[in-house]
């Protein structure tokens, strides 16, 4: 048994299983299983275990949020995708769920139509990460980490 806290959840939610198939000059060309792969692999350079949950179902995605305050994870990345925007029910399910979470999407949401500007998690999330691609989720896993050992 490890002390560690080092146990996060990286969550997506709808649509981003169709990775590849969306628009490139937003999401670039990776399909939703080798962005998974790399997250994987940074997470094991930070010493992270990454564990993966994506659903298109709004009700298992806040079931599964449920889930995880029961001790599963110690921490949480975020993409809802466009839950993000609206979807109060997943936030009441983060706020449940009472781990650190970090907000992460591909695109960069400020620099689009205006009704992707809003997050109702954000004020939930230790930090957001938008724009990056791929490589904002080790930007997000530094920040988690960080909030992990502070
Ligand atoms: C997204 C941004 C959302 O606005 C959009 O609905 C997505 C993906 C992103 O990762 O850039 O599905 O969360």
């Amino acid at each position: 048994m490890t002390s560690a806290r080092n146990r996060i959840e990286i969550m997506h939610g709808v649509n981003l299983d169709q990775l590849g198939r969306r628009d490139p000059a937003h999401y670039g060309g990776m399909s939703f299983d080798e962005l998974q792969f790399r997250i994987d692999e940074f997470a094991d350079e930070l010493d992270l275990h990454a564990r993966f949950f994506q659903s298109n179902h709004e009700g298992e995605f806040v079931e599964h949020l449920h889930r995880l305050e029961g001790g599963l994870a110690d921490g949480i990345i975020i993409n809802p995708g466009a839950w993000t925007h609206y979807s109060y029910a997943i936030r009441e399910a983060l706020e449940l769920a009472q781990l650190p979470a970090v907000e992460v999407h591909l695109s960069d949401v400020q620099a689009r139509e205006q009704w992707r500007r809003t997050s109702v998690l954000e004020d939930l999330c230790v930090a957001t990460v938008s724009g990056q691609g791929v490589e904002g989720y080790r930007e997000a896993l530094v920040r988690l980490k960080g909030a992990l050992e502070s």
